[in-house]
């Protein structure tokens, strides 16, 4: 009987270096557990082997009793250091895992940027701000009278038709240029100098080709002063033609027509591609049309309040579109509303 009992304890001794040689190649917790249930389960080997201890005489019982509680201590201690050291390596790899490399290239945002008409917009602004200048705003979809009628083209005069108008019905119409503008502020200012507004914004007319498009944006400009001058209203556009193109661009004034100025003009540019040695862009000429002007026409600062004996002024008015398409050579007043980022990434 001794030596049952001595066998029995071997086996135990046995199980337990079995189980621990078995949990030291365990590399995840799923293999541990089935060590765990193959050793010390309901059905495992352990206690396959106190079954056996019924055989056992009663005085040899409470060693193998003992020693078998001792191997079940042992192979739970194992268990428990080896769970502990194959969690440990799952987080050292899950870390090695994450490591970021910062040297990799990041991912790129891509960066929304303005229009180029808005950049030049602006660009025009702030000249015009330097030289004291003030924005206003107007309507878009403006009275007949600040459009036309206060800007002396009366019903029926033919400079109507010079702009192709779009009608909302018959005291509205869609602005056709930013001039009305010009008779809100002098409202607003009621008789008061000096005035020095530029009003940029949209505007419409019916037209639509590479040059022209039914919606444009134009900046208007005026001044009313006492004793101001055509001079003055030279000065200013030149300087305007220099910081918009550069100090070496030279400027001509051509007489012109405007029922809201007297007299008119309209000032040219030497051509920003050659310089005025004539190419195809300035069709030969030398000089790019860039804008209208004129002394303010007195029936106009009558109508709106000013004295014309008293003060003079001058206004001009560009289109933003034009002045873009000299500045960056864009050929077609198409690409600035096709919203095509191959257009409009470039700027
Ligand atoms: N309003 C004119 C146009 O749209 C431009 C202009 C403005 C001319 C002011 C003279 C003075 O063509």
């Amino acid at each position: 009987m001794r030596g049952f009992a001595f066998s029995l304890e071997q086996k135990l001794l046995d199980l337990a270096e079995e189980a621990k040689k078995a949990l030291e190649k365990a590399q995840d917790l799923e293999e541990i557990n089935g060590i765990r249930i193959r050793y010390l389960g309901k059905k495992g080997e352990l206690t396959q082997i106190l079954r056996g201890m019924g055989a056992l005489p009663p005085d040899q019982r409470p060693r193998v009793g003992q020693a078998a509680n001792e191997v079940r201590e042992a192979v739970e201690a194992a268990i428990a250091a080896r769970t502990a050291a194959v969690k440990e390596k799952i987080k050292q790899v899950r870390l090695l895992e994450e490591t970021i490399d910062i040297t990799l290239p990041g991912t790129k945002f891509a960066l929304g940027h303005f229009h180029p008409l808005t950049l030049v917009q602006r660009r025009i602004e702030d000249i015009f701000l330097g030289l004291g200048f003030e924005i206003a705003e107007g309507p878009e979809v403006e009275l007949d009278y600040y459009n036309f009628e206060a800007l002396n083209i009366p019903k029926d005069h033919p400079a109507r038709d010079m702009q192709d108008t779009f009608f909302v019905d018959a005291e509205m119409v869609l602005r056709t240029h930013t001039s009305p503008v010009q008779v809100r502020t002098m409202e607003k200012m009621a008789g008061r100098i000096p005035v020095r507004v530029i009003a940029p914004g949209k505007v419409y007319r019916r037209d639509d080709d590479a040059t022209h498009s039914p919606m444009f944006h134009q900046v208007e400009g005026l001044a009313i002063d006492t004793r101001i001058t055509f001079g003055d209203l030279k000065g200013v556009l030149q300087t305007f033609a220099a910081e918009m193109f550069g100090v070496s661009t030279r400027t001509r004034f051509r007489p012109s027509f405007f029922p809201f100025t007297e007299p008119s003009a309209e000032m040219d540019i030497s051509c920003v591609m050659c310089g005025g040695s004539g190419c195809r862009v300035c069709s030969f000429t030398g000089w790019l049309e860039i804008l209208g002007c004129g002394a303010v026409h007195p029936r106009v600062l009558e109508m709106s309040g000013y004295n014309s004996e008293e003060v003079t002024g001058f206004a001009f008015g560009m289109g933003i579109e034009r002045i873009t398409m000299l500045k960056y050579g864009i050929d077609d007043i198409r690409l600035f509303f096709d919203n095509d980022l191959r257009f409009l990434e470039q700027f």
